[in-house]
């Protein structure tokens, strides 16, 4: 079976979804590592019996320190494939240069890279919101686009009801990913 690992820095939503939706199923989930010690996902993810890895980003004196050790600690579980859901970081060459990774972003890329892509999008005068799977690259949220879904606002759409429709598109849009990705890297 195939075997992924999982970053994430928060509420860790999407990384739970994945538990639920491929683990030992469609493929192993190895291992899931945060940089943020106070991660609510931390304990959600050690109920599902997922071994959670700390790497707190504020004992490294530099991004690529940090990113040292988040490589090395990743090629101990030689994953196939890296599923950042929700990894708040800017990462440096020494990542991008080693580590096969997808990252989840709430928005329709090229639009609204960065942080707080979600209000950003709903601020916008755009009509459709949306969700991206990319290729985690040296650009942040700049990779190759793998998948998108994209859904027309409605006309009393809210902040709210915006982040939930998000949230339900990121709930089928990673896991279908990571499983057509792993099935046709034989
Ligand atoms: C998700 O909406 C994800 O798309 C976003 O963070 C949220 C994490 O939620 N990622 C980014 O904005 C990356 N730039 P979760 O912790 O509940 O899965």
């Amino acid at each position: 079976m195939k075997k992924i690992v999982i970053l994430f820095s928060g509420q860790g939503s999407n990384l739970l979804n994945l538990i639920d939706q491929l683990h030992m199923r469609h493929c192993e989930v190895v291992a899931a590592i945060t940089n943020r010690p106070d991660a609510p996902g931390i304990e959600k993810a050690g109920q599902q019996g997922i071994h959670v890895d700390i790497i707190d980003h504020t004992h490294f004196t530099s991004r690529e320190a940090f990113d040292g050790e988040l490589v090395r600690q990743i090629n101990a579980y030689k994953p196939d494939l890296v599923v950042m859901a929700g990894f708040m970081r800017i990462l440096t060459p020494v990542f991008t240069q080693s580590v096969k990774a997808i990252n989840l972003h709430p928005s329709l890329l090229p639009l609204f890279k960065g942080a707080k892509a979600i209000e950003r999008s709903f601020e916008s005068d755009k009509a459709d919101g949306g969700v991206s799977v990319h290729w985690v690259s040296q650009e942040l949220d700049g990779g190759a686009v793998i998948d998108q879904r994209s859904f027309t606002r409605s006309e009393d759409e809210t902040l709210e009801s915006f982040t939930l429709k998000i949230r339900k598109i990121e709930h089928t849009l990673l896991p279908e990913t990571i499983i057509t990705l792993l099935s046709s890297d034989k």
